[in-house]
């Protein structure tokens, strides 16, 4: 059985995870698997139920930002570094990925790399229980492997009841998109290696000498040399194929196909009225954050209807603040018109 955890009983839930098991808890970004990070044989479980491949490192998660110097001995330029960025980003959708100080954490946790990602989430009861464990958690989204993350309590049931403890309860996740993923292994150059809801434009501008770049996604996805694992890999897919399409062409596309497939059209309000009926959606406002807060409910809303053939969904222009989006839309997606 898979029970409901909530602010009242944290500390059977970290009593749970104390004994090995798994507990899905809230953050600001996405729901995380969480088990303790030192406990080889609970994280194994973790990648086992998730159904993930073994070289995809995991995230540990911390209940205060303090905390990341027992796991990495930086020297004194990414010691300040770090706590700027702490400073301005945490708690908050900021991973930084450091060197690993040898033998904290077993081999599962960072498929056998010398850095581990670390972050401090914006969830009061999510810091609550991992201050009651008293130690760090890995916390891989809650959703079954390729499938689109979890951002409500509803989607970690339906992919994982049964399968684990339990889950702490909480609404909705506020962004709705990963961490930004940042390496800060080379102080002087740092890298964004996934990105998300932290842009390169609010690093600079909370630390502006900072020299940062966003690792191409060709070079993040080349299974010779990924910076990231986890990027190689499909993500986020409904059981349809997702087309990704430009406002401006958005109309037309549903207009000319909806008579030979029962489509599923996440957009906005105008755009859906425009498309008149024989069609199922899923209503968004028209705006990158709502978009972005709403992408994963809106695929797993049309995943669980038999009758969909296609889900067609609002794909935003390439802007600064629009990466996250387009990166995870167009992982999903088998094709993107604009
Ligand atoms: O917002 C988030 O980050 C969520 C919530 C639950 O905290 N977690 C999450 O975890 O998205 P996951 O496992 O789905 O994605 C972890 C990403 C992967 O792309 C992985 O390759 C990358 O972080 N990563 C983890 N450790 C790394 C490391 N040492 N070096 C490079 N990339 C790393
Ligand atoms: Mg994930």
């Amino acid at each position: 059985m898979t029970e409901l955890f909530t602010a009242e009983t944290i500390d059977q839930a970290a009593d749970r995870l104390q004994n090995g098991e798994l507990i899905a808890f809230p953050t600001e970004t996405v729901f995380g698997l969480g088990a303790v990070a030192e406990n080889e044989a609970a994280v194994a479980k973790v990648f086992q139920v998730k159904g993930r491949p073994s070289d995809n490192p995991l995230i540990v998660h911390i209940g205060q930002a303090e905390d990341i110097f027992n796991y990495a001995i930086p020297n004194e330029e990414s010691e300040a570094l770090i706590k700027k960025l702490s400073n301005a980003f945490w708690p908050g959708p900021l991973t930084m990925v450091i060197p690993i100080t040898e033998g904290t954490f077993p081999k599962n946790v960072t498929g056998g790399l010398n850095s581990v990602g670390i972050r401090f989430p914006d969830n009061e009861d999510t810091q609550a229980l991992i201050r009651a464990v008293g130690k760090p958690l890995v916390g891989p989204s809650a959703n079954l492997s390729g499938k689109p993350s979890p951002t409500t309590v509803d989607h970690v049931f339906h992919d994982f009841s049964g399968k684990i403890a339990g889950i702490l309860a909480s609404q909705p996740s506020r962004i709705g998109v990963e961490s930004t993923v940042l390496d800060v292994t080379n102080p002087n150059q740092v890298q964004i290696l996934r990105p998300g809801y932290i842009t390169e434009e609010m690093l600079k501008a909370a630390i502006p000498d900072l020299s940062v770049s966003t690792v191409s996604l060709t070079d993040l996805e080349s299974a010779d040399r990924p910076k990231s694992p986890g990027m190689k890999y499909r993500h986020y897919s409904p059981r349809q194929e997702v087309i990704a399409v430009a406002p401006n062409q958005l109309t037309d596309y549903v207009l000319t196909h909806k008579e030979h497939k029962q489509l599923g059209v996440m957009a906005p309000k105008n755009y859906l009225q425009a498309m008149g009926s024989g069609i199922a959606s899923y209503e968004i406002e028209d705006s990158v954050e709502d978009a972005m807060h709403n992408l994963y409910a809106g695929l797993r809303y049309f995943d669980d209807q038999e009758a969909i053939d296609e889900i067609v969904v609002i794909i935003y222009p390439d802007i600064e603040g629009n990466k996250a989006y387009r990166n995870r839309l167009t992982k999903a997606a088998s094709q993107v018109i604009e």
